[in-house]
């Protein structure tokens, strides 16, 4: 018998298997196997939320979610904060390493030749009602992208690949620009290609017309940049997850980014961020604290921007988000609900409701109160994820499509429904 195995008995029937394991994980179909009568189908595993169940091998992020630990490619996100640019990351996200100097300016160059939006599709957002989510015009302008792209659905053309992530990555600032002027009834700013990544999609958002100045503010543009850094992945998430199991019918990445978009689009996702300044909101005032604590313990809310699927431990990118929350709003004036945060913070994290489940700020607690701080309306939020997220989304897509082992996700379900009847 391997030593590398699982000896299972099947106490209905007695009979006894031997299952392979290979890096702390079993390979779920072996688990057929076992079976009642030669006409049964097999033992499934059940998992509703794919809680336990590993779907790709993967070589990008990787998550310790009880020490609190995040690195992309190795590299750990304090480090990558600190001292490196998106688009760097984003690089690092789709190549596996970092750029050499070289590299830097031809990935540079390429992103920022692509930001420029076909003047139909313009046309197509604008036609949105004047009062739509900024996340739904992201969520159709993706999809409509595809029909724009068409050379896009040769996903097994590794030049095609590459020519779609540069669109992408280059695109999705100016569509989420253009989505929020949308729904400001202001005209879209192009792109301008002397700037760099956040500057630009700062100057798209904020510039007050096509003919006036606008400059942001270094170190605003500098906070954004890393704010882009800490959201860029997370490993299998549920928008990841619909990257890659859209990408995994060989749809193209257009139609797989539009799909991810709207699973981050969930308020227990990439929503999250917009529900905690709603809550915060809805506070108000510190002395409130202790009813909304007494309403999530009776199970009656859920404290947005608390907890998480992986983490049980301090989520690393808050503990940085929070740290810079200080620098922006040195620049910009406080945020007059940081002091509700804070004590909600406080209270909770003392609180044995919270100690108890390992509830404890998530990416999204603060986030918010810097965007909203930096002139973005809440409904701009999942937007602001999304812009980031878009690399990936794309390395994961990337990799998927480049797995061999891969197939089309196609999940098993328990059926519990009527038996055969008849009329
Ligand atoms: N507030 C209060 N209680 C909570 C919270 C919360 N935010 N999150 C979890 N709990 C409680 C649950 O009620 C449950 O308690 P119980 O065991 O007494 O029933 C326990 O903690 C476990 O909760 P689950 O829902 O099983 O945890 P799960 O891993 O499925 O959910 C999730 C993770 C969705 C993030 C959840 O913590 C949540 O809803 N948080 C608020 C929304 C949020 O901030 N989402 C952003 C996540 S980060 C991101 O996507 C970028």
């Amino acid at each position: 018998m391997a030593q590398n195995s699982l000896s299972i008995k099947d106490n209905r029937t007695g009979k006894e298997y031997e299952v392979l394991l290979e890096d702390n994980h079993l390979r779920a179909s072996d688990l057929e196997k076992i079976k009642l009568s030669e006409t049964d189908e097999g033992l499934v595993a059940y998992d509703p939320g794919l809680t336990n169940t590993a779907v790709c091998k993967s070589t990008i992020t990787f998550i310790d979610g009880e020490k609190g630990i995040l690195r992309y490619r190795g590299y750990p996100i304090e480090e990558l904060a600190e001292k490196k640019s998106y688009l760097e990351v984003a690089y690092l996200l789709i190549h596996g390493e970092l750029p050499s100097e070289t590299q830097r300016k031809e990935w540079t160059h390429h992103i920022t030749i692509h930001t420029l939006l076909h003047e139909n599709l313009k046309v197509f957002m604008d036609g949105f009602r004047y009062d739509a989510h900024p996340m739904g015009i992201l969520v159709g302008t993706l999809g409509a992208l595809s029909t724009f792209y068409p050379d896009a659905k040769n996903v097994r053309d590794e030049a095609s690949r590459r020519l779609q992530i540069y669109r992408l990555i280059a695109k999705i600032p100016t569509i989420a620009a253009f989505a929020y002027r949308h729904s400001q009834g202001r005209s879209f700013i192009d792109p301008s290609n002397d700037l760099t990544y956040a500057e630009n999609f700062l100057s798209m958002v904020f510039r007050p017309s096509t003919s006036s100045r606008y400059e942001a503010d270094p170190d605003l543009a500098k906070a954004l940049d890393l704010l882009f850094v800490l959201h860029a992945d997370h490993e299998q998430n549920c928008s990841t997850n619909a990257m890659r199991s859209v990408g995994s019918s060989l749809a193209d990445p257009y139609s797989c980014a539009a799909a991810a978009s709207a699973a981050l689009y969930g308020p227990l996702h990439g929503g999250a961020n917009e529900a905690v300044v709603r809550m915060l909101e809805e506070i108000g005032k510190v002395d409130r604290i202790p009813d909304i604590i007494r309403d999530v313990k009776a199970g009656k809310r859920r404290l947005m921007g608390f907890g998480h699927r992986v983490y049980h431990n301090y989520d690393p990118r808050a503990r940085i988000i929070k740290k810079m929350a200080q620098r922006v709003f040195e620049i910009t004036g406080k945020n007059p609900l940081l002091d509700i945060a804070l004590e909600l913070e406080r209270i909770a994290l003392s609180d044995d409701y919270f100690i108890s489940r390992h509830l404890y700020p998530n990416v999204d607690f603060y986030s918010g109160l810097i965007y909203q701080s930096m002139g973005f309306p809440v409904d701009m939020f999942p937007v602001l994820f999304a812009i980031p997220r878009m690399s990936g989304w794309l390395a994961q897509w990337q990799e998927n499509v480049s797995d061999a082992e891969q197939r089309i996700v196609r999940p098993k379900q328990v059926y519990l429904g009527k038996a055969e009847r008849h009329l």
